[in-house]
């Protein structure tokens, strides 16, 4: 589907671009463009290819499951997931390569006076066992722990998320413990395990 919007003179930029108040002197924009090697990670845009990847993660169980994209199902929901990127306190990128997007990495519910944030992630489901998320998180932990200057970032996913669970492991995080019914889903309230990260644990990967 075509979509007939004029595009943004710096493409990475998000429409109604605000910086966060710790960046706000700082040229950057407030979602900044992070290379790693294998990917670009760059900030969501009204494109059609980022509505297209936003709709097609939330066709995939596990990512309609465990993240906030799986109610976006059609193009118009998935334009309103990508405006509600833009927030104060949140950071979010796609995952790119010259020819593709591949996923999302992100973190939320920043906080510069404690510096702490959340880290989220999916991948298309052809570009897991790659270590591509795990990567992503790398980068994201970077950024993060440099010019954000956060100390603390967290992983928090449901008790059965085995996957996420193993990435949190890989990447270093301390389990920090369950906590019991934090959130409710389909009607039944649900554990999380919590993950954690400081900027002064040994680096990882
Ligand atoms: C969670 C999710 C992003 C993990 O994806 P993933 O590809 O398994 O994660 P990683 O990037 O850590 O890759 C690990 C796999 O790549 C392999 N791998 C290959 N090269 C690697 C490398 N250089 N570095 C690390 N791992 C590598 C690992 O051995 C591992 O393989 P395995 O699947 O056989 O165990 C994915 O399962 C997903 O999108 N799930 C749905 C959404 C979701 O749950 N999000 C999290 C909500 S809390």
């Amino acid at each position: 589907m075509a979509l007939h919007r004029p595009q943004p003179t710096t493409p990475w930029l998000a429409p109604n671009l605000r910086y966060l108040p710790f960046m706000r002197d700082t040229p950057e924009p407030k979602v900044p463009e992070l290379t790693n090697g294998r990917f670009v990670l760059r900030g969501w845009i009204l494109a059609d290819a980022d509505i297209a990847v936003v709709v097609r993660a939330a066709q995939d169980p596990d990512i309609a499951r465990y993240s906030s994209v799986g109610s976006a199902k059609t193009p118009e929901e998935a334009e309103r997931w990508i405006r509600t990127r833009d927030v104060p306190d949140r950071l979010d990128w796609v995952i790119t390569t010259s020819t593709q997007l591949l996923g999302r990495v992100s973190l939320a519910h920043i906080d510069s006076t404690d510096g702490v944030a959340e880290l989220g992630y999916w991948l298309l489901p052809e570009h897991r066992g790659r270590g591509l998320a795990s990567a992503a998180v790398g980068t994201v932990e970077q950024h993060a722990f440099g010019p954000v200057r956060l100390g603390r970032l967290t992983i928090r996913h449901e008790s059965q998320n085995d996957r996420s669970c193993l990435l949190a492991q890989r990447r270093g995080y301390l389990t920090e413990g369950t906590a019991r019914g934090a959130f409710v889903r389909d009607g039944q309230r649900r554990d999380l395990h919590v993950h954690a990260l400081l900027a002064t644990d040994s680096p990882s990967l």
